[in-house]
């Protein structure tokens, strides 16, 4: 068979008109259609069965979407990023997460809304979602041939437009009363350390977030590559956002913000998202944890408490591996003198140097005390993370008294629910610091 995307797309078209079946169609402007066309558990089953069988053509599959969205409507390319590699991988892992979960409507359909909301940003729009759908059953269908049945391909029509319609539905309630991003300009740069910058930016529109949530970023350097970044203090009356960001090594943004970026400089931003928080019911006392620019949220958590806070004892971990690493001490230390409440530990893991706390992270943290009644949060690095989570569950400390970030390096919200599958204290992040 000639698998040439154009061809297949003409012959799905085609095929579909035979058949009688429409493509996605657009939500109901009262966005009740995607909640009545759920698809059935039989239809998740045999996706799941679906997925799992060409799960080893993944790449090819997805560089035939890709190659087929392109051929039937040439100027979605310029919504992509110049390079797609690590795209192809996402949309695979994001098909086959939301096959997984499409069940559970009760957290699948929040996500599918702020994906949609969030694809805004990327230009796109609601006629776009036919054009995606149609390259999704081509790419399908020609790469299962043998096994693409009538049923199998209505399951996908059906899954592919509750998605489709959702996350319409998501972007539509959005546009009352969000952009689609937001301008923002870099009134300051500083250069904290050789690989780390603080950058203050001012946003066209009000930028309205929660403490401990991050934000996509896109730069004029790398024009549709976005990345995320959390914001370093809680909702200030200026407006303004504060963003902490570490070079790493030729990544495509974090070293442009780090090297080139400068004042004056305008960046895109996306709308909020993530849930890291501290329970401002509990009374506990609340431990941070946060290893290097990981320390943006908790900072932005801490700062937010300096509002209400008048009892709970907190104490923030700051670890980096050189003492020069060590970028906010003195904003950190400004927090401090004025909150007795609070108390900043920073510490460093290869700095003998250093007259503070030395070590890693989870090993300063264990040896300060015990931890079991506190609420925690930790940022940083997966590894970090990762180490600090185990210590955490070794120190007694339970689960449910640990928030820490969620997002993956596919779609946050998508990460979000993907994670549904592991235990909280798995939730290894994706952050890369
Ligand atoms: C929810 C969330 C919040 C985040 N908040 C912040 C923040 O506040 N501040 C901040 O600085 N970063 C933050 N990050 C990380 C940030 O989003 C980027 O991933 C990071 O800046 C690298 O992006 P890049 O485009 O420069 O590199 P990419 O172009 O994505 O990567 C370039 C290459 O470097 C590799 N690479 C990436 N990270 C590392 C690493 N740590 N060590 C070695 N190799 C690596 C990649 O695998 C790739 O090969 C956050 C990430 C998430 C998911
Ligand atoms: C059910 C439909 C869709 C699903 C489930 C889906 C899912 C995703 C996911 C999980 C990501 C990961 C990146 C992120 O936003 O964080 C993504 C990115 C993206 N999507 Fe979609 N998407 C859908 C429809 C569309 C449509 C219709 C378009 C436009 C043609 C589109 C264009 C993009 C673009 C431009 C990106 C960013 C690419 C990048 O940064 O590499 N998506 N999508």
């Amino acid at each position: 068979m000639d698998r040439g995307p154009e061809r297949a797309a003409a012959q799905s078209r085609q095929s579909n008109r035979a058949a009688g079946r429409e493509p996605p169609a657009p939500a109901d402007p009262d966005g009740h259609h995607a909640q009545h066309a759920r698809p059935s558990d039989e239809d998740i089953a045999l996706l799941d069965e679906h997925l799992r069988l060409i799960a080893g053509q993944a790449d090819t599959v997805v560089g035939y979407f890709y190659a087929a969205l392109f051929v039937e409507d040439p100027a979605l390319r310029s919504l992509f990023p110049a390079a797609m590699d690590v795209q192809r991988d996402r949309l695979f892992r994001a098909l086959t997460g939301a096959v997984r979960h499409i069940g559970n409507a009760e957290t699948f359909v929040p996500m599918l809304r702020q994906l949609g909301r969030d694809h805004r940003k990327y230009g796109v729009r609601t006629e776009h979602y036919d054009t995606f759908g149609r390259a999704l059953l081509t790419a399908l269908a020609t790469y299962g041939e043998d096994i693409w049945v009538p049923e199998l391909e209505d399951a996908w029509r059906r899954a592919y437009h509750y998605m489709a319609t959702t996350m319409v539905e998501g972007a539509q309630q959005a546009a009352v009363n969000q952009p689609a991003w937001w301008r923002g300009e870099i009134i300051a740069h500083e250069r904290r350390a050789e690989d780390i910058a603080v950058l203050t930016v001012r946003t066209d529109h009000p930028y309205t977030y929660r403490a401990g949530q991050f934000a996509s970023v896109e730069t004029t350097f790398r024009p549709r590559t976005w990345r995320t970044y959390s914001m370093a203090t809680g909702q200030s009356p200026d407006g303004l956002l504060e963003f902490h960001v570490r070079a790493v090594g030729a990544g495509f943004v974090s070293g442009p913000l780090v090297w080139r970026a400068t004042v004056g400089d305008v960046l895109k931003i996306g709308a909020p998202m993530g849930e890291l928080a501290i329970d401002k019911q509990s009374q506990r006392d609340v431990l941070c944890i946060g290893g290097g620019t990981g320390l943006a949220p908790i900072k932005a958590l801490v700062d937010e408490m300096t509002r209400w806070n008048t009892a709970r004892k907190v104490a923030i971990f700051f670890g980096a591996r050189r003492s020069g690493d060590l970028y906010d001490m003195s904003s950190l230390h400004r927090m401090a003198a004025i909150n007795p409440w609070l108390t900043v530990i920073p510490c460093v893991s290869e700095d003998d140097s250093f007259a503070g706390e030395r070590g890693n992270l989870p090993d300063v943290v264990a040896r300060h005390g015990r931890w079991s009644e506190h609420d925690v949060v930790v940022s940083g690095s997966p590894a970090m993370t990762r180490a600090t989570l185990s210590r955490l569950r070794d120190l007694g400390v339970p689960d449910q008294r640990v928030s820490t970030d969620l997002a993956g390096s596919v779609h946050p919200a998508t990460a979000h629910v993907i994670d549904l599958r592991r235990s909280r204290a798995n939730r290894a992040t994706s952050r890369r610091r």
